[in-house]
């Protein structure tokens, strides 16, 4: 049974996104994104850690060759950014000339995705797009452009499915907002 409520040290989250909503929205975006990259070779950079489940959920609905690397950087702490992005690894492999998939948890301020884009950008691949699985246009600082975007969500801290506070809550299979 899907706990309605969870708490987080002081804090209380309740019931947001259940794991059949995010899955079935994971259908949904991986067919988008099918569609954009036929007959392309596809290299996939996922952003750690918040990403990892939504990276792996999408992946095995993804019916196309693609290449998978992973970049983790940190701005958080807490319920807040810190506004500036430590790139903690850098990805391995040479995107020079590339179709890259970015894969994000969620796009809040939009500073982390900003720095992303300008360090991947400065690595000349043919293209690069973006998927996030959450975004909260209310909360952009910066103007960021999402081309897959899961689910549109107010401005409130979430947690679960990947997304976390202080280093917990990730490996809720489904999305909890802080209660007011
Ligand atoms: P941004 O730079 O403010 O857009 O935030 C990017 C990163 O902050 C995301 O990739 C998350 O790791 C983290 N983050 C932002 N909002 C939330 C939230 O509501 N819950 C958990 N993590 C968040």
């Amino acid at each position: 049974m899907t706990k309605q409520e969870i708490s987080i040290g002081e804090r209380v989250f309740r019931i947001y996104l259940d794991e059949s909503q995010i899955q079935a929205r994971i259908r949904e975006l991986a067919a988008e994104i099918q569609e954009q990259y036929t007959n392309t070779e596809l290299v996939i950079v996922s952003v750690l850690n918040g990403a990892f489940m939504f990276t792996a959920d999408l992946l095995r609905k993804l019916d196309i060759p693609c290449n998978l690397n992973f970049i983790r950087v940190s701005s958080y702490s807490g319920t807040e950014t810190t506004g500036q992005v430590k790139t903690v690894m850098g990805i391995g492999d040479n995107i020079a000339g590339k179709h890259v998939l970015l894969i994000e948890d969620i796009v809040d301020t939009g500073i982390t995705l900003k720095e992303l884009l300008r360090q991947l950008e400065a690595e000349q691949p043919a293209s690069i797009r973006v998927c996030a699985l959450l975004v909260k246009p209310e909360k952009h600082q910066v103007p960021v452009h999402v081309h897959f975007p899961g689910f549109v969500i107010p401005d409130a801290f979430v947690v679960g499915y990947g997304l976390d506070l202080d280093g917990q809550g990730r490996n809720l299979p489904h999305i909890y907002q802080l209660k007011s």
